[in-house]
């Protein structure tokens, strides 16, 4: 039975007080949300004008998206997201692909340590998947259509040279479709001797340091894969988005508004590019973020302090970390303690120590049979048969959960209660805490924590969204306009919008304060089914095409 201290010695008054601070400080009205996003708008011009702005704005050199009738066979590597992974992907033409991958881990050594041996162990990978996994490489692409991503005839490439679509998940200057330098690392990354080198580059010298028969053709950041698989599988796709380990967006942008292009040739061509905005440095200076002490702590100590302050406040890497900030404030909380009894854990003491899955566990346990779970897309246009997800997306089915703290335990209801145990064994499994120093008010407060913090990020991530929507002249800001287009199509990855409980009504919620509910009720957000994948899958058919 758990213990069911109320007021843990502190004065209601007093007690109260400090949780109402917290939830203050985590709170983000319609004003706060208008002004970030016209913020984002503001560093969108600049990246668009200029190069040398944290919100790099690069362009991709991806001129069009995929329509579902590309094929092919192409390897495609994925560095960048929480496991390194090697896919064949198979382009089936119709829509549909088959891809088989396998997962290698990326040790800590291997992040920190000498680029070349990051890039051999890349290699490696590669190598063990051509032996024991992959078929029938390389590419045999066959029809002809009239946008990039049509077919190529692959006799000019050296056979039996395989060729391989990169998808580098990090900030990278592109100069063409398979040329890029390492602008900066991210993520807990910070390989020595990358930063300014040609990633293509280090890669392809990799594989021949190894005699691999393998040549990189594309290069790709995960949410243009995103954006290109989503396309592929949809029939179209204006962004593709990162709401996992990192966050970031790709959309299509007018080249004309590539300002920074000059008059090079991409530029003088005209017609659209995709741009990789690289929002996760969204105001580094944080003149508009909400910071909060748990927040400069999590930067103060982190890998890359002042750096990708947006993707601090919003990704699966740093929740946690926030999350557990708070936490800790409140075992320590003056005059008495307001958790736990005052007693840590040594989980809990430790730098990470809770991971962002487990307030998703947290959260789950609370929200399941409470509020109707409003589920990203997961298949083609709506008006076909999904077969394996239920198509539910609309602003309506938006939940109106509970986030305030709770003041009065006795007063919830069993099934509330038996929501509360539940939450309390996570916390004792996961974070190691003593089960006699957990009560159920605890587990509430816990529960109140993390859905702070992550209704914090949902918003703030909305923002980023309707920035997009607005600067594609889909919406206007503050609502009141919506394109003809009957349906404004998102495609997604990443474990949070995946994964955790209500993120993606959430965003929802702030895209419709944001941008109006006409908009918002257009909006399709889909999964970008392994989208790292497809995506370098299709730039590499959109480069053997243009001979790279
Ligand atoms: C980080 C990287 C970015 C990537 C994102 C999602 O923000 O800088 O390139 O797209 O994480 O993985």
């Amino acid at each position: 039975m758990a213990p069911t201290s109320a007021l843990y010695g502190s004065s209601p008054d007093v007690s109260r007080r400090i949780l109402d601070d917290i939830e203050h400080q985590f709170s983000l009205d319609k004003d706060d949300l208008i002004r970030i996003t016209s913020q984002f708008l503001e560093d969108f011009k600049l990246g668009l004008s200029e190069y040398n702005h944290p919100m790099a704005m690069i362009p991709t050199f991806v001129t069009g998206v995929p329509d579902g009738t590309e094929t092919g066979t192409f390897l495609a590597l994925d560095l960048g997201g929480t496991n390194l992974r090697v896919c064949e992907v198979e382009l089936l033409g119709n829509q549909e692909f088959v891809l088989r991958q396998q997962k290698y881990k990326v040790s800590e050594a291997l992040k920190t340590g000498e680029a070349t041996t990051l890039f051999d162990y890349l290699a490696d990978s590669v190598d063990a998947f051509l032996t024991e996994f992959a078929s029938a490489v390389p590419a045999s692409p066959t029809a002809e259509q009239a946008n990039p991503f049509a077919s190529p005839s692959l006799n000019d490439l050296p056979d039996p040279t395989v060729p391989l679509g990169l998808t580098f998940s990090f900030p990278v200057e592109q100069t063409a479709l398979n040329r890029g330098k390492v602008l900066t690392w991210t993520k807990g990354f910070a390989a020595k001797n990358a930063i300014g080198n040609d990633v293509v580059q280090l890669l392809q010298d990799a594989f021949d340091r190894k005699h691999l028969h393998v040549r990189c053709v594309a290069l790709v950041n995960d949410t243009v894969g995103a954006l290109l698989s989503r396309a592929y599988t949809s029939g179209g796709c204006v962004l593709g988005s990162i709401f996992g380990t990192g966050t970031n967006g790709a959309f299509v942008e007018r080249v004309e508004n590539i300002r920074k292009l000059g008059d090079s040739p991409a530029r003088q061509k005209g017609g659209y590019m995709v741009v990789n905005t690289e929002w996760g440095a969204f105001n580094n200076t944080r003149t508009v973020l909400p910071t909060t002490p748990y927040d400069n702590k999590v930067d103060r100590e982190s890998i890359n302090p002042r750096l990708q302050a947006f993707e601090k406040f919003i990704s699966g890497m740093y929740l946690g970390e926030i999350t557990r900030n708070v936490l800790l404030s409140l075992i320590d909380a003056a005059p008495k303690p307001l958790l736990f009894n005052g007693r840590s854990s040594k989980q809990l003491n430790t730098h990470y120590g809770l991971d962002t899955a487990v307030m998703s566990e947290v959260e789950e346990a609370w929200e399941v049979g409470r509020t109707p779970i409003v589920p990203i897309n997961h298949d083609t246009p709506k008006e076909k048969a999904a077969p394996n997800g239920v198509v539910v997306d609309t602003a309506s089915d938006v939940p109106n959960w509970q986030s305030a703290h709770f003041t009065d335990v006795d007063a919830l209801s069993s099934e509330d209660i038996a929501r509360l145990e539940r939450i309390r064994s996570v916390i004792i499994q996961r974070l190691d805490i003593d089960a006699e120093n957990v009560s159920l008010r605890d587990a509430a407060i816990v529960r109140w924590a993390s859905s702070l913090v992550a209704n914090r990020a949902a918003k703030l991530s909305g923002c980023a969204v309707a920035a997009v929507l607005v600067q594609t002249e889909r919406a206007k800001l503050g609502g009141g306009f919506a394109t003809d287009e009957p349906r404004i199509s998102i495609g997604v990855d990443g474990s949070l919008i995946q994964h955790y409980p209500n993120f993606n009504a959430r965003l929802r919620e702030s895209l419709r304060e944001l941008v109006g509910l006409e908009v918002e009720k257009k909006v399709d957000i889909g999964l970008a089914k392994d989208g790292s994948g497809v995506g370098a899958a299709l730039c590499a058919l959109q480069a053997t095409k243009q001979g790279h």
